[in-house]
């Protein structure tokens, strides 16, 4: 969490520095702040809440052509103007930005900041306070970095400015995203290559314990031993309309609308010459190989995961474990012989996937990543990556990438099965083209999710979805999305679960939704649904059948049984959209969250 962004150039930085970090807010948004650099020295701005209210704080008439910028998802320390970015040391000359944790911050302080007063709560301050230390010890700022980096444990990505030196931003980087931009008589620094696309597409890659020297002319990668490393800059294939809202009010409601359009994508991006799915081979061999699946990802990819785990088991044959990264890392279960690890992550970011990842590396195993963001730190560390190509997702609530993932889990599934020979008839190029038109048809039907909101769920505290099987999954997305964005408690319940105790939360006007699309469980989860509408529930069907028995229902096409959460998504995210705006909660931005959760 949390996004930094730096520039150094001939124009004016201030503008370019805010709208890098309008880009950044989904990482955080709990306060913000810039430093920018001129021949006067160093101006510090800094604001609890949005960018929008730093841009307010900012005075106009300081004109400066570096500065670095910062945006807050709070872990140490309130989210408060005192411990918003940059932060700086006790003389006010190095000022600086991190996005990460520094593990033992309390030891260093003890170490080396004992005759310091430090001024925030944060692990960070210690950070700055140490450079400058050091630099009063005799070391050059360079040195003192290094030094410094060197004795932090945990996660930075950090940017740092010297008053003394308006000519230069210091770069660190370990398990915390960083790239540093290279244009034409300029040079950036940012977390996401999304928040500089605006002035250049071509970026170079930081590793871990890596520093950077930034200047206007040039940038010089160093170990923490001082040791040049070269590289080749690479190029963001990103356009940057992708991540403009257009005439939405909302990025929710843009992505949920792209979906038909994502599945066409993947479709395409998979197809082969021979008009088949066509994997990578390497991705083959390695399913191939293993005997048993092991998923490993967080809240709205763990719950693509659970429905992948019904396709992998179903159609490819290949017995799968789903667990919660945060979990594993400290829980493992007992592996089967020849484990192979599939990491599914939006961003690539997410620390507690990345926790097991590194785990099962160091214990050998194979790993893949899917994920939506090509060159993200779990893309690169995992041995092989599937891409979603849903384009970049960008409010806090998982929508697109959701639906993606179950997407590429199938085509996965069904090229496994066609190279183990397993008879199948499902053509998945086929089904998800279904998919795509069924999406489109339910994107339209937006008054009706509208309705349905207000009379579900404008006023209430509590509101259920149950299902069975692969159904049971998606209403546990479906909670989390209504969670997350309106802030009902909501929960997924397994439908013949629910009379073993939860049933006693059931009264007058309880929104209880089915998700009934499974053939073999439709009568059984319409007779859960009576049972807590006897007890006063407000109920609602979300199916593909329409009996003349059911109150309020939503009519989803018909599309391969396999296939049915893909559509049913929809519906859902309707809903919490509309039950979020009703509520008068900020869609994009639900409090207390962020995108990208890179602390574990
Ligand atoms: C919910 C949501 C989160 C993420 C989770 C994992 O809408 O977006 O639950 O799914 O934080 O993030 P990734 O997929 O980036 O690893």
């Amino acid at each position: 969490m949390c996004g930094i962004v730096g520039y150094i150039g001939n124009k004016e930085a201030k503008p370019i520095l805010l709208e890098g970090l309008r880009k950044l807010e989904y990482r955080g948004y709990d306060s913000a702040g810039i430093a920018l650099a001129n021949a006067d020295g160093v101006h510090v701005y800094k604001e609890k809440g949005r960018i929008a209210a730093l841009a307010d704080r900012i005075d106009q008439e300081t004109f400066a052509t570096m500065g670095i910028g910062h945006t807050r998802w709070a872990t140490h320390g309130k989210p408060n103007r005192e411990n918003a970015h940059p932060h700086q040391s006790a003389s006010g000359r190095f000022s600086l930005v991190h996005n990460g944790v520094i593990d033992n911050y309390e030891a260093l302080r003890n170490e080396y900041l004992a005759n310091v007063t430090l001024i925030s709560e944060t692990d960070t301050e210690v950070i700055v306070q140490m450079i400058e230390q050091f630099v009063y010890d005799g070391m050059m700022v360079e040195e003192a970095l290094r030094r410094t980096l060197s004795l932090v444990h945990g996660s930075y990505a950090i940017a740092l400015i010297d008053s003394k030196d308006a000519e230069t931003i210091y770069v660190g980087k370990n398990k915390s995203p960083l790239l540093v931009g290279q244009g034409d008589g300029f040079n950036v620094v940012a977390s996401d290559a999304l928040a500089m696309l605006q002035v250049t597409n071509q970026f170079f890659e930081i590793m871990d314990e890596e520093i950077v020297v930034v200047k206007k002319e040039s940038i010089t990668i160093k170990n923490l031993q001082g040791d040049v490393q070269v590289r080749a800059p690479f190029t963001a294939e990103l356009d940057a309309s992708d991540i403009e809202k257009g005439t939405y009010p909302h990025y929710m409601l843009k992505e949920i609308d792209e979906q038909p359009a994502v599945m066409r994508n993947i479709i395409t991006a998979y197809q082969g010459d021979s008009g088949k799915i066509e994997l990578d081979q390497d991705i083959r061999e390695a399913v191939k190989n293993a005997d048993r699946l092991y998923i490993i990802a967080c809240g709205t990819s763990f719950h693509a995961g659970l429905v992948g785990k019904q396709l992998l088991e179903g159609i490819a044959k290949v017995p799968t474990e789903v667990h919660i990264a945060s979990e594993f890392s400290y829980n493992m279960p007992l592996l089967s012989e020849k484990p192979l690890f599939i990491f599914i992550s939006q961003s690539g970011e997410t620390a507690d996937s990345r926790s097991v990842l590194v785990q099962v590396k160091k214990l050998g195993y194979p790993t893949i990543t899917l994920t939506n963001v090509q060159g993200s730190t779990l893309s690169r560390e995992a041995d092989h990556t599937l891409l979603l190509h849903a384009g970049p997702e960008i409010a806090v609530a998982s929508t697109k990438a959701y639906t993606a993932q179950i997407a590429v889990l199938t085509l996965l599934a069904v090229d496994v099965a066609t190279t183990k020979d397993l008879h199948h008839d499902f053509d998945v190029i086929h089904e998800l083209s279904l998919v795509a038109q069924a999406m489109e048809v339910l994107v339209d039907q937006k008054e009706l999710m509208e309705h349905l909101a207000h009379n579900y769920f404008e006023t209430v505290r509590n509101a259920f979805y149950i299902g069975r099987g692969i159904d049971y999954y998606v209403c546990m997305e479906a909670a989390l999305k209504l969670k997350e964005i309106s802030y009902i408690q909501a929960e997924g319940f397994a439908g013949g679960e629910l009379k073993h105790g939860t049933i006693a939360l059931i009264e007058e006007g309880t929104p209880v939704i089915a998700i009934a699309t499974q053939s073999h469980v439709n009568g059984s989860i319409r007779s859960n649904l009576k049972e807590v509408a006897a007890r006063g529930a407000n109920t609602c069907i979300i199916s593909m059948e329409s009996t003349a028995e059911d109150d309020d229902q939503i009519i989803l096409p018909e599309v391969h049984e396999y296939l049915t959460p893909l559509v049913a998504a929809v519906p859902v995210q309707l809903l919490a959209y509309y039950a979020a705006l009703q509520r008068d909660c900020d869609v994009d931005k639900p409090r207390n969250l962020a995108k990208s959760v890179t602390v574990e």
